[in-house]
């Protein structure tokens, strides 16, 4: 019984530090997003703008999304394109560019599905 309360009294602030941890788009997201999607994600030759309009050099760029419509459901990781895509959610194509290889380790995919929950601000 001892050793469950201190189990439990351990667990606390660390349940409290996740659910508390706020996701920085320009401190966590822009790093990330620099060095593993701008490649493609830009105008005029990257080959995933060529391929869906999306361009990632920006906020307001990545919110406005592709051709296609919004690559983000603010609040919403569940609905959200990019979350499916580098989640391996989606169909083969995508899945195979990204998310393997030199795709998103598991704390970055972490954090863009966090900032999605937590409302895709431009903080
Ligand atoms: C090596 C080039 C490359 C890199 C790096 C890359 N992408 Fe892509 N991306 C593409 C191509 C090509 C497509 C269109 C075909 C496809 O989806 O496989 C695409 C499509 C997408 C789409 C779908 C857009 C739509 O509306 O259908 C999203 C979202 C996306 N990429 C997000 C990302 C994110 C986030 C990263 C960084 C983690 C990233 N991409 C890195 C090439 C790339």
């Amino acid at each position: 019984m001892k050793s469950i309360n201190a189990i439990v009294l351990a667990l606390i602030p660390l349940i409290s530090f996740c659910a508390f941890q706020q996701v920085s788009y320009q401190s966590d997201l822009t790093p990330i997003i620099n060095s593993k999607c701008l490649e493609c994600h830009i105008s005029p030759n990257g080959n995933g703008y060529r391929a869906t309009g999306l361009i990632m050099d920006s906020y307001d760029a990545l919110m406005q999304g592709s051709v296609y419509g919004p690559i983000i459901v603010a609040g919403d990781s569940q609905r959200s394109i990019l979350n499916m895509l580098v989640e391996g959610r989606a169909g083969n194509t995508q899945k195979n560019l990204h998310n393997s290889g030199n795709a998103l380790t598991r704390d970055e995919i972490k954090l863009f599905r966090v900032w999605v929950e937590q409302g895709a601000m431009d903080n």
